[in-house]
């Protein structure tokens, strides 16, 4: 496998039904993007944020429509996923402050720092810690001192009851979003497999070594938790 590269595949099924599947469960990822819009409220109007797996750009879309001066990069390797998002952003009329990367960070063009971004339920596909420390290590390098970093992952302990009660809360949730019985029972076999499910305190470990301030938890929905961190000052 690539640097960087994970192995769940985000092709043109997957990206024309992603926003049709989430829809039910909207609230919980509402809260997500309020919460992240309340976090960076104190950026400036030439704010610029860097979308990191924007995917079809839920995160983008509202925070471009939430800050009407904030320009925004979107980056993702899956091609069919950004082109929902470059749909979605021209129908918003928000297209004109995004700059598109079809591809992982590492061959994103330079471009002066970014006031901050956004990482969310990506960084979960890096199955090696020392993957996803260098992962997390590219977006700091991409930020200037003190930018912000808002990432939202699937995390727990796997060996405890917590984790397995929490899979039957999952699983609910999946089949009330109306997710197909086979793709649910991908999810949940890919626990550990092909995500890599950390307890939360080991992910903040991996983003506090990654040249970012310890994280702040700020919302657990279920599997998904939610930390925002300031890249550091020092290198
Ligand atoms: C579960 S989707 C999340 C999309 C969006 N952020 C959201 O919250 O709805 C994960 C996205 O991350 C992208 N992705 C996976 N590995 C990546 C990597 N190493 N770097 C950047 N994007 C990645 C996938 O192509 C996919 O579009």
């Amino acid at each position: 496998m690539q640097n960087q590269e994970s192995a769940v595949v985000f092709d043109q099924n997957r990206a024309s039904t992603y926003d049709t599947r989430v829809a039910k469960i909207a609230p919980l990822r509402d809260s997500l993007h309020l919460l992240t819009r309340l976090i960076l409220s104190q950026l400036s109007d030439e704010a610029r944020i860097l979308c990191v797996g924007v995917g079809t750009g839920l995160e983008l879309i509202y925070l471009a429509q939430e800050f009407p001066q904030w320009q925004f990069t979107a980056v993702d390797p899956a091609i069919a996923m950004l082109d929902v998002c470059r749909q979605k952003a021209e129908e918003c009329g928000v297209a004109s402050r995004c700059t598109w990367h079809e591809g992982y960070l590492d061959s994103l063009p330079p471009s002066p720092l970014f006031d901050a971004a956004t990482c969310f339920l990506v960084s979960h596909f890096l199955m090696q810690p020392e993957e996803r420390r260098n992962f997390f290590n590219q977006i700091a390098s991409r930020l200037r001192p003190q930018g912000y970093l808002v990432s939202a992952d699937l995390s727990s302990d796997m060996s405890t009851p917590a984790y397995q009660n929490l899979r039957e809360l999952w699983t609910q949730m999946l089949q009330y979003a109306e997710f197909p019985d086979e793709v649910i029972q991908e999810f949940l076999d890919s626990h550990g497999r092909n995500v890599a499910i950390l307890p939360p305190h080991e992910v903040e470990s991996i983003i506090a070594s990654s040249g970012f301030e310890s994280p702040v938890l700020f919302m657990q929905t279920l599997f998904i938790h939610a930390w925002y961190t300031r890249r550091t000052s020092l290198d």
